[in-house]
């Protein structure tokens, strides 16, 4: 094992190979066990894989691959078996392959320039790539909304700004308002206020806390909601139409 391969691994992950290992120490040379990727492959292309992979699931190399400490001190080991995620991996790959094959297949003709799915369409910089409607479900089935809203929190504060949540106004006032139709009014309600207060700017923010209101036969909140989203928006006719729903259940 040369000297050179004796290196951290977050530099081994982030920083020009060529510059770690040199010409014939480089891991990408002769690879001993592609079975997905051609055998064939040039080093510098499946050095771009390898490093996609890592920035597609916002993981280290060490995530699929073994490392060892030995006399010669840390190295990695990439031909190996061992790990699950690798294996999976391996799956993945043979996966967007076919969707891939499945969309060109789609024949749109000569002109058309297909998209590619990428491991990045879907994992969006996680190692599993869940919306966060999926993270605010996990939440209320172990807890409750109030849980869910402090996990929102916490994410927000650290993936704000990047694609792996979308994090606006109207998706998560679109996830209360899927949760009305699940029963569970009290959490969608909950979650309905911590939107609108976050998204003052919103209309449907404001029109999804009315929904709820109505749900719950409190006509005067309800009304209340509705002319916020209103007064952003004044083009609703549905919102409009509410309110005057809103309005006749007040009067019986
Ligand atoms: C998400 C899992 C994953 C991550 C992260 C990952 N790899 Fe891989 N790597 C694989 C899989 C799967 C293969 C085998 C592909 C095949 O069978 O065609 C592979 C193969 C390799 C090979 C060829 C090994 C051989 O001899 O057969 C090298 C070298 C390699 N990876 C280096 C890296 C480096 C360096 C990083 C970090 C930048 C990295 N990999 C990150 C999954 C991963
Ligand atoms: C069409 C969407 C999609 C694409 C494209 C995709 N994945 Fe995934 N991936 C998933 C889903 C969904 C899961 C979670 C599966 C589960 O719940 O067990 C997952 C799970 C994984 C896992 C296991 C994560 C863990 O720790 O549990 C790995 C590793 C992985 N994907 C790698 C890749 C790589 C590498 C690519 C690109 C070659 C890729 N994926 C492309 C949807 C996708």
């Amino acid at each position: 094992m040369k000297k050179s391969l004796i290196v951290p691994i977050l530099f081994l992950c982030f920083t020009p190979f060529s510059s770690i290992f040199g010409q014939e120490g480089s891991p990408f040379e002769n690879p001993q066990n592609l079975q997905v990727l051609p055998k064939d492959i040039s080093p510098d292309q499946l050095r771009g894989i390898m490093r996609n992979f890592a920035f597609a699931l916002g993981v280290r190399c060490t995530h699929c691959h073994d490392s060892k400490q030995d006399e010669d001190g840390f190295s990695m080991v990439f031909e190996t078996e061992t790990k699950e995620t690798k294996r999976i991996a391996r799956e993945m790959l043979k996966m967007t392959g076919g969707i891939n094959r499945d969309i060109a297949a789609l024949n749109r003709g000569a002109d058309h320039k297909y998209t590619r799915v990428m491991c990045t369409t879907c994992h969006r910089g996680q190692e599993n790539p869940f919306l966060i409607q999926t993270v605010l479900d996990n939440e209320i089935e172990k807890a409750d909304a109030s849980t869910a809203l402090n996990k929102y929190s916490e994410l927000k504060d650290k993936y704000y700004g990047g694609h792996t949540y979308d994090f606006s106004g109207f998706t998560l006032s679109e996830y209360a308002n899927s949760l009305i139709n699940k029963g569970k009014i009290d959490d969608a309600l909950e979650i309905a206020l911590y939107s609108q207060t976050a998204n003052p700017n919103t209309a449907y923010a404001h029109t999804i806390v009315g929904n709820i209101y109505m749900e719950k036969k409190q006509y005067p909140e309800a009304i209340e909601a509705f002319e916020s989203s209103l007064t952003l928006d004044p083009d609703q006719n549905g919102v409009k139409h509410r309110v005057e729903q809103a309005k006749a259940a007040l009067a019986e």
